[in-house]
């Protein structure tokens, strides 16, 4: 082969991987549209817009706390730095009012925006791609009659190379699959509901699942506990921490109403998705019931054996002086870490958490905590430190936050002291290194869920073990 042979040779092959790559990179801008109006919508599927936008989160990561609905600047904070959400109002200039509704099914489908610009996944379209075109339709509908509002793109902070779009299609070949969720015509229509939903647009593995390296949920760990804001999001499958199983009912009462006599408050972000949840229709709350109890499974024997003796041990009446406090001042008592949290624990907490008040109002007893029994201290610190606030204008379960009242030191000995007392499984590492991480996280979201108003009168379902 002659030396000009090879240089054409090589110069085709070059061309021929830039072009695989353009190809792989490229996507075509989709034409603007005059804004259409608002009357151009059927009522009925704005409504029907609204609810799956609840399902979807979508108004949780699109509006900055105190800021205009829908007009975009949250912060996403990942690993390779801060993603910001963009306005989706209909403002025409800096939000979709341009876009039709191709473009955007496009987005929710495959990470595209309206110009052809590859959309980071912090955007859970890995889950949106599941969403039928009839209920981009709705959402659509939805998005593009709510009020415009004019407000400019926040610049992301990534660092280099992931400030390069392009590369998301790299992301997207290895971790972008559209037809994952088929339906299973073995089960019934409601586990098959459940399924479209959880997979699909309330993007549950979201949090719940584990990520890989690339930023990317490892399937084959699905459900298995991943993490939101300083949040552990614990494992909702088989792996599944909670003391006591949780069962369909259980699941249903605690995304409706945000807490559960055996499982406690929902709190963070999961307070944000259970209070998002609260104006969609029932029925599709019960088929994500139905779906993820399915994930969790049957409990083996021996576990069905050991909730009860937790049940039996929370459900002591309690005693005018909770017990621990006898042994604060024993001086045989385990170690001087769980002296001082025993001491802790009863003089600040067992008033609340020991009582024969019933839950929401009064705390959980810890026995049946799933943040004692959890793999690790974050979200028993995050609450210890930030308590459950106060919601303005509705009655709401409320423990004070001791963030200000004690070091780092004393909630470690309290979380190590918790963990031997009621927790279910071996000490944990790290204690105090966890506390002074969640303090330095200032845990943002903390807020507890909206409980409905009718909370006190309504007789709630509760299941046998
Ligand atoms: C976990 C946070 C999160 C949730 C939940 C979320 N988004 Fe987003 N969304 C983002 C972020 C971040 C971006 C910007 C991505 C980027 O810049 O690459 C974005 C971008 C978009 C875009 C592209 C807009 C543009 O101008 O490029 C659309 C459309 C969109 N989201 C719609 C939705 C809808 C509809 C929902 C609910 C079904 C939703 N999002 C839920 C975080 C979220
Ligand atoms: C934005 C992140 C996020 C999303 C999305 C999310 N969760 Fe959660 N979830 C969490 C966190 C964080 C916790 C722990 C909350 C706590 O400690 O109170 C949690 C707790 C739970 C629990 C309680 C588990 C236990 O053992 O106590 C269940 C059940 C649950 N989530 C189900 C779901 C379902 C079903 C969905 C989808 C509809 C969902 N979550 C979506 C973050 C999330
Ligand atoms: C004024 C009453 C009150 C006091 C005092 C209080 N709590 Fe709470 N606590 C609550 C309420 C209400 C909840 C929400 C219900 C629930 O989930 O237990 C809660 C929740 C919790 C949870 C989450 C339980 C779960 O998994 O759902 C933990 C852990 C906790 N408290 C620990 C403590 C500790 C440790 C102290 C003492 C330093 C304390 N609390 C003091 C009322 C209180």
């Amino acid at each position: 082969m002659t030396i000009s042979m090879r240089i054409a040779l090589a110069l085709v092959a070059v061309l021929l991987i830039i072009g695989a790559s353009l190809a792989l990179v490229w996507r075509p801008a989709i034409e603007t549209i005059d804004p259409p109006a608002r009357q151009s919508f059927d009522p009925e599927l704005v409504k029907r817009g609204r609810q799956l936008a609840a399902i979807g989160n979508c108004t949780d990561c699109h509006t900055v706390r105190g800021g205009e609905q829908l007009a975009g600047g949250m912060p996403v904070r990942t690993p390779f730095g801060t993603v910001y959400s963009t306005n989706i109002t209909p403002d025409p200039e800096t939000g979709i009012g341009h876009w039709s509704e191709a473009a955007f099914r496009r987005a929710m489908n495959s990470g595209v925006d309206r110009a052809g610009q590859h959309l980071y996944p912090t955007f859970p379209y890995d889950h949106f791609t599941h969403v039928t075109n009839q209920d981009d339709g709705a959402l659509y509908a939805y998005l593009m009659t709510r009020r415009p509002v004019h407000a400019p793109a926040r610049q992301n902070q990534l660092s280099f190379p992931f400030d390069q779009r392009p590369l998301i299609a790299a992301w997207k070949l290895l971790y972008l699959r559209h037809d994952e969720v088929r339906p299973d015509s073995s089960k019934n229509s409601e586990w098959n509901r459940g399924a479209y939903l959880v997979e699909g647009l309330a993007h549950c593995g979201a949090c719940h699942t584990p990520r890989n390296a690339f930023g990317a949920e490892r399937k084959e760990a699905a459900f298995g506990g991943g993490e939101a804001d300083n949040w552990l999001a614990y494992a909702i499958n088989v792996q599944s921490p909670a003391p006591v199983p949780w069962t369909e009912q259980a699941l249903f009462t605690y995304l409706r109403r945000g807490w559960h006599p055996d499982h406690g408050v929902a709190r963070g972000p999961m307070a944000q998705v259970v209070s998002n949840l609260s104006p969609v229709d029932a029925d599709d709350v019960r088929a994500i019931a139905t779906y993820v109890a399915g994930l969790f499974g049957s409990p083996a024997s021996d576990r069905i054996r050991s909730a009860e003796a937790v049940r039996t041990e929370a459900n002591k009446a309690p005693t005018a002086a909770p017990q621990t406090s006898a042994s604060i001042f024993a001086p045989n008592a385990v170690s001087p870490a769980t002296n001082t949290g025993a001491a802790i624990y009863a003089a600040a907490c067992a008033s609340c958490h020991e009582t024969s008040r019933p839950l929401p109002y009064a705390g959980l007893n810890l026995h049946l905590s799933t943040a004692i029994s959890a793999p690790d201290p974050r979200n028993a610190a995050n609450t210890i430190l930030y308590g459950l606030p106060a919601l303005d204008d509705e009655r709401s379960p409320i423990m004070p936050g001791f963030a200000p009242s004690m070091t780092d030191a004393q909630v470690g000995a309290l979380l190590i002291y918790l963990r031997a007392h009621f927790g279910h499984e071996p000490a944990w590492s790290k204690v105090e290194q966890t506390v002074a991480q969640a303090r330095q996280a200032q845990a943002a979201f903390l807020q507890t869920s909206a409980d409905p108003p009718n909370i006190a009168t309504e007789p709630l379902p509760r299941d046998k073990p």
